[in-house]
């Protein structure tokens, strides 16, 4: 099985960028240690980061057929970009919406997700570790499927 972790805008920063609402983790080593995950539950994982909206759109797209499910921390576009969420649905791939903060104790703004309707689920508030349960939560859905068939 192939999974696809995307990275949306200012998650490049981590590590420095407001770290007492994010932690002190970068990126590169979330994606270290997600990585080493998948490969002990024997499934690839590729990681993927833009800060622009259509590179996000391009990258799901390429993914129809050949990745099983996505994790996604789309930051600030998960609030805003109905592209991003069009391009989910229309590769028909499950997905796993994901933040580091509890975006529903935070501004009014945040509280609001175009993406979490149509996702298998959402993690949110466990720092680096939301991406863990994510991929946990995505391979838990993938089996389940794959044992219906
Ligand atoms: C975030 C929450 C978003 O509201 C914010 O814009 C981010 C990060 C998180 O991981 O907590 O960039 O997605």
């Amino acid at each position: 099985m192939n999974l696809l972790l995307i990275n949306g805008p200012n998650l490049n920063l981590l590590g420095k960028r407001e770290p007492s609402i994010y932690g002190l983790e970068t990126l590169e080593t979330i994606e270290e240690a997600l990585t080493k995950k998948a490969i002990s539950h024997g499934v690839t994982l590729q990681s993927f980061q833009s800060n622009s909206e259509g590179q996000i759109v391009d990258r799901i797209q390429q993914s129809i057929a050949n990745v099983d499910a996505i994790l996604i921390n789309a930051g600030a576009y998960t609030h805003t970009s109905v592209a991003i969420r069009d391009a989910l649905l229309g590769a028909q791939i499950p997905y796993v919406e994901l933040h580091l903060s509890n975006t529903y104790a935070r501004e009014g703004f945040r509280q609001k997700s175009l993406l979490a309707d149509s996702a298998i689920g959402i993690i949110c508030g466990f720092g680096g570790m939301s991406y863990e349960l994510a991929l946990e939560g995505a391979l838990a859905f993938l089996n389940k499927n794959k044992n219906k068939n």
